[in-house]
């Protein structure tokens, strides 16, 4: 089984930093709420995509990694999917990385696993990869980030298992929602979730999924946008 390592995206913005660049609770729910969010709206629809939930020991590796400062994936990430998100100057923006990341759809073609040439897809396609269940995200502001020459940038790893991307697969199966959760699952907003609590952990109290999150998702005008 082959795991496709996608390209990566960096965006260049203006603003002001924050000072180490951990990711705060708030932002962590964000990551868990807009991918649950996206991956329920997906179109077509999905019949077995499962809810994610956040996960402390891949937000610790994420985190680790983050704080190597490179632009690159991490070489041993082992079997976990890794999105990677950059930004100067401006604090974490997890709601434009996710914006970033889903956009890709545009290019994505479901029918056929393709994605249009000279365009990037696996952000999008691990993001809505229907078996992976587990994230976990770490941020760090990198005054240097080796592979980069712009200072001062803000890194965004997020880390998914199981990892998705695998060559030759879709990212989830089109149908009614949740018509093919796994046994044992349940559908909670047109995602599979697995018992006993879909709720559990950081997402405890999420229950405004679609709503005050979306308002955010303006994209601040970009100076840059290169791909590596
Ligand atoms: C997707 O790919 C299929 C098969 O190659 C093709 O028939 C279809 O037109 C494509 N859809 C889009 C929206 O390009």
């Amino acid at each position: 089984m082959h795991i496709s390592c996608s390209p990566l995206l960096l965006l260049l913005l203006a603003a002001t930093v924050s000072p180490n660049g951990a990711l705060s609770d708030d932002e962590k729910r964000a990551l868990v709420e807009l991918h649950n969010l996206y991956r329920a709206q997906v179109s077509p629809p999905a019949a077995d995509m499962l809810h994610m939930r956040w996960d402390e020991e891949l937000a610790a590796f994420a985190k680790a990694y983050a704080q190597q400062c490179v632009w690159g994936h991490n070489k041993e990430r082992g079997r976990r999917g890794e999105n990677l998100f950059a930004i100067t100057e401006e604090g974490m923006d997890v709601p434009l990385a996710m914006e970033e990341w889903h956009h890709e759809r545009e290019h994505y073609n479901l029918s056929a696993a393709t994605c249009d040439q000279g365009q990037m897809c696996g952000h999008y396609t691990q993001l809505v990869w229907a078996k992976t269940e587990r994230i976990g995200c770490g941020s760090h502001f990198c005054e240097k980030l080796q592979g980069v020459e712009e200072i001062n940038i803000q890194l965004l790893v997020c880390n998914y298992e199981p990892p998705g991307n695998v060559k030759g697969k879709r990212p989830y199966q089109e149908g009614t929602p949740c018509s093919l959760c796994p046994s044992g699952y349940r559908c909670e907003n047109s995602l599979c979730g697995a018992e006993p609590s879909v709720n559990s952990g950081l997402n405890s109290g999420l229950g405004h999924i679609g709503g005050p999150l979306l308002g955010l998702l303006l994209l601040p005008s970009l100076v840059l946008a290169g791909i590596f």
